[in-house]
């Protein structure tokens, strides 16, 4: 029976939380609408609260209308699918709330006539997984390796010895291949198309080693502030929050060797190859930085300290740039140069990998270095900057820009990063989440980083919000002979004087 027809329970623990709200809702009615969800399937959106059905309807409807790709819900559509959704009122912690749900998810398998296909997301708290988890195992909910599914948010721990400890406790209740690790970052299209890009065009591997790639960057730049999120980020920062996980997953995307096939061990293997191989980083050498009082996209920003929730002697970065390098064959001397801060002049997500200048200069006027620029967000881009002769007499150069832009080559749209990653675990498909072994590799990485700052806040900068964080990120890609890539090239730049 194919994953359409087989029907399917998918209990969303954080129900009424920000994620279900924002994305997890919205991602299951798009996939709803979009013809993509099994024939038959209830979600059960579990909560300890105890709202009306209407009440907490008209939450997710206004989620929808908010932040769904496809704009506000159509009355047709939002009926039927409202009919899916089944706010289901339990604490972890009262003993009962398994058994019902237990007994709830029975129900529908006997109407259904065929035991369905188990989703459980812990969208919760790190310190609900394991009452979660051990009540699922006590009652024997998700004893169906083929079928029954975890599916973990970040932050997948706090540190590498919490990472360890939970992938024991989820290891000892399910199977591996039922633990989905989910990323978001590797469910974007731009990310996805990276594997493309590189295994399905044969002319770019030969380039993709140490004696074409001068440097590769990868930047990911917000608009936002922490917000409503001080409690959780201060504990975390930016380390925790973007480089141990997202930044780190596109790293390993970009490096990673061939691999045997496009299916999820064979591609798992090889990412968590990238982050083995990568050498101890020298932890004082890592920028942190906090954004204080400015101004954001014209609207003026309190700094962090004044956050709501953040401690006003905070240490907690808000802002990191560091430089790493894998020791492998391929790699071997090339520098990886990673930032991410909140609160910095423009949203963008971009990968810049540099190439190295030809080695016998043969033209008078200076050649620019090929760079290849990969934006996964706000623009979802491919530029590649080559050196061009500008039309006349003479012999004179100019970079020009190859271009590819999605909007421009697909008609259609993308969705949204959640839409790709739950019908992937609705159908089984682990290749675009972290394996265990992944997910420590990224923690050994940042360790060292980690334990550094807990002996000393010395090294702390500030940036002004709505700035591209402090000198001293500027200061570390100079030493390396680089300046940081902010956007895609500028077509202004580009054009003729
Ligand atoms: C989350 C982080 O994982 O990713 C947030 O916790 C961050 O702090 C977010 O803002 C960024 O995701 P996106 O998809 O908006 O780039």
């Amino acid at each position: 029976m194919d994953f359409k027809q087989t029907p399917a329970n998918i209990v969303i623990f954080g129900g009424f939380g920000d994620l279900s709200w924002r994305k997890l809702i919205p991602a299951f009615y798009n996939l709803y609408i979009g013809g993509y969800m099994p024939d038959e399937f209830v979600i059960f959106a579990m909560d300890y609260k105890g709202l009306s059905d209407e009440a907490y309807d008209k939450h997710m409807l206004e989620g929808i209308n908010s932040f769904s790709r496809n704009g506000k819900a159509k009355d047709a559509d939002w009926n039927k699918f409202k009919d899916k959704l089944d706010y289901f009122q339990g604490d972890f912690s009262v003993p009962d709330t398994f058994p019902r749900l237990k007994a709830a998810l029975e129900k529908n398998d006997k109407n259904w006539g065929v035991r369905g296909t188990r989703l459980f997301y812990y969208a919760v708290s790190p310190s609900f997984i394991q009452t979660i988890t051990e009540g699922l195992a006590k009652y024997k909910m998700a004893g169906m390796v083929k079928k029954d599914r975890i599916v973990v948010e970040k932050p997948f721990g706090t540190d590498l010895t919490s990472a360890q400890a939970l992938n024991r406790l989820l290891t000892k209740n399910f199977k591996e291949e039922q633990i989905y690790r989910i990323d978001h970052y590797l469910g974007k299209e731009v990310v996805q198309n990276i594997l493309a890009f590189r295994f399905a065009n044969n002319i770019f591997e030969p380039l993709w080693c140490n004696k074409y790639i001068d440097h590769v960057q990868i930047t990911v730049a917000e608009e936002v502030s922490v917000g409503t999120r001080g409690k959780y980020y201060d504990n975390s920062g930016a380390l925790r929050d973007m480089i141990q996980n997202h930044l780190l997953q596109i790293l390993s995307v970009i490096a990673m060797e061939r691999p045997c096939d496009y299916a999820a061990e064979c591609i798992r293997d090889e990412k968590a190859k990238v982050l083995k191989s990568v050498s101890k980083i020298s932890a004082p050498e890592v920028v942190r930085a906090q954004y204080t009082e400015g101004s954001v996209a014209g609207a003026p920003q309190i700094g962090y300290t004044d956050e709501a929730n953040v401690a006003k002697n905070s240490k907690t970065e808000t802002f990191a740039a560091m430089k790493l390098f894998i020791d492998n064959k391929r790699w071997k001397g090339v520098p990886f140069l990673l930032r991410t801060g909140k609160c910095m002049s423009q949203n963008s997500s971009l990968i810049m990998i540099q190439f190295k200048m030809t080695p016998h200069k043969i033209f008078k006027d200076d050649e620019v270095p090929n760079r290849l620029f990969i934006s996964i967000q706000p623009n979802q881009t491919i530029n590649l900057i080559v050196d061009g002769k500008i039309p006349g007499i003479h012999m004179r150069l100019k970079p020009v820009n190859m271009d590819f832009t999605y909007t421009d080559a697909f008609c259609e749209p993308s969705p949204e990063a959640y839409e790709t990653l739950l019908l992937d675990v609705l159908e089984g498909d682990a290749t675009l989440f972290i394996r265990s072994d992944q997910v420590e590799a990224a923690w050994k990485i940042v360790m060292p980083i980690l334990d550094y700052w807990k002996t000393t806040s010395k090294g702390l900068k500030k940036y002004a919000a709505g700035t591209d964080g402090p000198k001293e990120a500027d200061k570390l890609a100079k030493s390396n002979g680089v300046q940081w890539a902010l956007t895609s090239p500028n077509e202004e730049a580009l054009k003729c004087d």
